[in-house]
């Protein structure tokens, strides 16, 4: 796929942080844009918003924690008359903490919102996607992604899901005219850390910008990558990682990580 133009765009978690970015990056006259999150407020304004700039866009308030969520939705947007030709699957969360301490409602949120309504709205995109061709995915996962993180122990596991079903996707469809490429952001300036109830003070000065990752993340659809990380110091550091015995790093990512009353 090699531009936006005429597109059809459906982004999930478009109502804050990286999902924001990428719709204003997106904003065009030529695409259709659909944006999903829970905020209906906040996405009936961007939407009012880039109406005032000439560009067409729909709000699709959802909640994709819910089981069946993905159904739901693509049923109202194949009613409305729309046929995705690039979905973004940006929407996530992570929750930081012991993992018998992080709530098993929280858990399965995470689950069916990273993993299970990911590959549903992708599993239902594809066949409208393989009849019109030139199409792309973007699925946002996230350089915890690349190892067990102790204390976001479940949040890192959807994240390596992503990434491996990512692949996959990529090699099963690059030639059948669909693009799937995966961003692995490093830690980023949103409203992430707050909800995750994580620690920010040792990363904050880290942090990417929604705007860098969000221009990072399009542009690697754009070429076609397989597997995109952002920022030049976090390639570094998933690089090294993958290069340092699986026990060393773990004990170095418990001691960045690890609550200092955890015993
Ligand atoms: N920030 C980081 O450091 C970082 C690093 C690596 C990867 N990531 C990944 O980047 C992606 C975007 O996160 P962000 O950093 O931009 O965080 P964010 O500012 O918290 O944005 C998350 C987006 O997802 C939406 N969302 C959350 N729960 C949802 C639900 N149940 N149903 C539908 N939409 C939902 C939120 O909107 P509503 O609240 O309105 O639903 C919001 O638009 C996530 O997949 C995250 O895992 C973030």
């Amino acid at each position: 796929m090699k531009t936006f133009k005429n597109k059809t765009i459906l982004i999930t978690g478009a109502s804050s942080g990286i999902g924001e970015a990428m719709v204003y990056q997106l904003r065009d006259p030529s695409v259709k844009l659909l944006l999903v999150a829970r905020s209906e407020d906040k996405l009936q304004a961007m939407v009012e918003a880039l109406e005032r700039q000439g560009v067409w866009a729909q709000a699709y308030p959802c909640d994709l924690a819910q089981p069946g969520a993905a159904e739901t939705l693509f049923r109202r947007l194949t009613d409305d008359g729309y046929r995705v030709d690039v979905l973004i699957n940006n929407a996530g969360f992570g929750k930081y903490g012991r993992f018998d301490q992080i709530s098993l409602t929280d858990t399965l949120e995470m689950l069916r919102l990273n993993i299970e309504n990911l590959v549903a709205l992708t599993h239902l995109c594809i066949p409208h996607m393989l009849e019109r061709g030139d199409a792309g995915i973007l699925n946002v996962a996230s350089t915890a992604g690349f190892q067990g993180i102790p204390y976001m122990a479940v949040y890192a596991a959807t994240k390596s899901f992503v990434i491996s079903f990512s692949e996959a996707l990529h090699a099963e469809y690059a030639d059948r005219g669909i693009t799937v490429t995966c961003l692995c952001p490093g830690p980023t300036a949103t409203a992430f850390q707050e909800r995750a109830g994580m620690p920010v003070e040792g990363v904050r000065r880290f942090m990417e910008s929604a705007e860098k990752v969000a221009i990072a993340g399009l542009r690697a659809l754009l070429r076609g990558e397989v597997v995109h990380v952002s920022g030049a110091s976090n390639a570094v550091v998933a690089r090294l990682s993958q290069l340092t015995p699986r026990r060393v790093r773990l004990a170095v990512t418990r001691q960045l990580l690890g609550p200092h009353d955890d015993t």
